[in-house]
């Protein structure tokens, strides 16, 4: 496959160019103007959840340095600013009061946006849950709905007049499969009957929240995100193309087929669906989880090669690593691959019904060195020039993509990776906050200034 070089007037001139956080990646301001303790921090605390014992509780300092990260987001050209509203600050209790400190500080960053004439995305729920509410069984429990509910509720009323861009949660699969079944990731459940109450709860919650955001903001254009990855059988052999087939339903369907109205997917042979379809009487729900959303939001960053392995549970299969295939990667071992970015994209365009496509994230993490005041980060320029001309041929193509999000602005807290991780534009030096902008960040500076 050949991709012609990339210019941003190809994408035309109302797309939407910008730069993605999250509240617990990047905030800090721990327990700070009256916030609780959300389950990252509570996981943090716990010994060997993160690497390097490292805690969200400072990040990049993006509560008090939020007028500097904007300034920052202006100078790269950036028209667009993705960021999370974090629950724990906004309901320490998790449903009952407001706090109005945390109202007036995402005022603050909102009118900042517009100010510089940015246009704020918000995203009403980046993972980080308050803990009151984990205590209570979080997002396995039979009241979450009702705490979820009040919370977007609070969102829309108190920031609907300003913001018109919403995107209800975060990449469902990876909070889920990672925090309610694996234990990677905060709370640290394992199990199916955490994973499947989770992952229903999720499925309701995604589309009852756009339903609350449309009946409460005027003018709004909303949206939701899912991970996605490109699933590559290993070998031909049927065991591999099964196994891949089975991973395509939990990393690429599982959660877009409810919101367009299909259900959970259907698939005789993968008992997981079976029990997950008798565990939450899904074919009761198939109206609740359906809502049209004027977007959804892709967020790429590898596609992933999966064999048969029958030691494996649930799954029968297992993945084949980036470094193993021989393919080009990052820092993280992540397959770096824009053609498959390419295809994933035309894959979800395929859905009837999906109006809209925003990649609300991409980028890549690469193990960079500040010397002399510079980040020669030249991998990473090349990563995003790859996927953007992917995306400039899937949009050539006919698919409605209306904007894309680099994941991320700055260094920040990579969930159970800490500080070790950088996806950033601009560099991060833990110890003194000091920001200096790599190289990748100078070259989106002059591909959007063209
Ligand atoms: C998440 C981000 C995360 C990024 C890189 C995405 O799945 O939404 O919060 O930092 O991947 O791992």
């Amino acid at each position: 496959m050949s991709f012609t070089p990339v210019h941003r007037k190809n994408f035309g001139n109302n797309f939407h160019w910008g730069v993605a956080i999250a509240a617990a990646q990047n905030e800090g301001g721990f327990l700070e103007d009256g916030k609780s303790m959300s389950i990252w921090d509570a996981f943090a605390r716990r010994q060997g959840k993160i690497r390097g014992s490292h805690t969200p509780f400072v990040a990049a300092d993006f509560y008090h340095r939020y007028k500097d990260d904007l300034l920052l987001v202006k100078a790269l050209g950036f028209n667009s600013f993705r960021f999370s509203l974090s629950w724990a600050r906004i309901l320490p209790d998790g449903t009952g009061k407001t706090n109005k400190q945390a109202i007036a500080f995402y005022h603050k960053v909102i009118d900042e946006c517009l100010k510089l004439e940015i246009t704020p995305f918000v995203t009403i729920y980046h993972w980080d849950l308050p803990n009151v509410l984990e205590k209570e069984g979080g997002w396995t429990s039979t009241l979450f709905q009702k705490w979820f509910a009040r919370y977007v509720k609070v969102c829309a009323e108190n920031f609907g007049d300003k913001v018109k861009n919403w995107i209800i949660l975060n990449e469902p699969l990876s909070f889920t499969a990672l925090g309610y079944m694996m234990a990677q990731h905060a709370p640290g459940k394992r199990g199916l009957f955490n994973f499947f109450p989770a992952i229903h709860n999720a499925a309701l919650a995604q589309a009852e929240g756009g339903r609350i955001v449309r009946e409460l903001v005027p003018n709004a254009y909303i949206g939701t995100t899912f991970s996605c990855s490109e699933v590559i059988p290993n070998t031909q052999r049927e065991e591999d193309i099964k196994a891949a087939g089975r991973l395509d339903i939990l990393m690429n369907r599982l959660f877009i087929e409810p919101v367009l109205g299909l259900g959970y997917p259907r698939d005789d042979q993968f008992p997981f669906i079976q029990k997950l379809e008798k565990y939450t009487h899904a074919w009761r729900y198939t109206e609740k989880m359906y809502f049209k959303f004027d977007f959804i939001g892709l967020q790429n960053y590898f596609p992933v090669t999966i064999k048969y392995n029958a030691l494996m549970p649930v799954i029968n299969a297992s993945q084949v690593n980036a470094k193993t295939k021989g393919a080009p990667h990052t820092d993280l071992g992540w397959e770096i691959n824009s053609e498959s970015f390419y295809r994933i994209i035309k894959k979800f365009w395929m859905y009837g019904g999906v109006k809209e496509i925003i990649i609300t994230e991409n980028g890549a993490s690469f193990k960079d060195k500040l010397e002399n005041g510079v980040v020669k980060d030249d991998k990473r320029i090349a990563y995003f020039q790859t996927h953007l001309r992917a995306m400039q041929k899937a949009k050539k193509e006919g698919v409605n993509l209306k904007g894309y999000f680099a994941w991320t602005l700055t260094d920040n807290f990579e969930w159970n990776l800490g500080y070790s991780a950088r996806f950033g534009l601009v560099h991060v030096d833990f110890k003194t906050q000091l920001r200096t902008i790599k190289n990748s960040g100078h070259w989106w500076r002059a591909f959007l200034q063209d």
